[in-house]
């Protein structure tokens, strides 16, 4: 085996030399500021998706759908973790997680909906998921080798988006449509 991993004593010379760019180590730079930005573009998403269930939990709520209202409420405040934990991982990169909504669909891969029953607003939040799933293996392919922290950061946000969407298509199917 061959020696690849870079010497203790070596790593510690560039932990020292670099202590201003905080977590950013010296074997990770190339790529660092296009991650950012991918990172801010799916905080935007994100911001999206807890603006759309928070709406959608309102709206349920109107037409007493609790149990879903529940969910859409559920899927809200998970949105918002995922928000905070990329906001939190833009920083230690040295970034800034932009927060202005003015853009903020621009920026990001989701839309807002306009679900006008159970059904529709479902079937929104299935599609938005699916979405965020294809774009989050995009990040992930596009991060690669270089940056397990945010490799996992990105598996544990799939993850839930995952779990979201096998639960809209469980409550879809339990639904008749509506076309009212
Ligand atoms: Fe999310
Ligand atoms: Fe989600």
């Amino acid at each position: 085996m061959s020696m690849e991993i870079t010497k203790h004593k070596v790593l510690r010379q560039h932990a020292r030399q670099h202590l201003e760019t905080g977590a950013v180590t010296h074997s990770y730079q190339a790529g660092r500021r296009d991650l950012v930005s991918l990172l801010n573009a799916a905080l935007a998403s994100e911001l999206i998706c807890v603006l759309r269930y928070r709406s959608h939990y309102f709206l349920a709520k109107g037409i007493h759908a609790s149990a879903v209202a529940a969910e859409f409420l559920h899927h809200s405040n998970e949105e918002l973790q995922h928000v905070d934990w990329l906001a939190a991982r833009i920083v230690q990169l040295g970034g800034e997680p932009d927060f202005s909504p003015q853009g903020v669909i621009e920026r990001g891969q989701s839309i807002f909906g306009t679900g006008q029953n159970l059904y529709e607003m479902i079937k929104e939040n299935l599609i938005e998921e699916r979405v965020a799933i294809d774009h989050y293996k995009e990040v992930l392919g596009f991060i690669g080798d270089d940056d397990p922290t945010s490799t996992a950061l990105i598996q544990k946000i799939l993850q839930t988006e995952e779990e979201h969407a096998n639960e809209l298509a469980s409550l879809l199917w339990g639904l008749p449509e509506q076309h009212n």
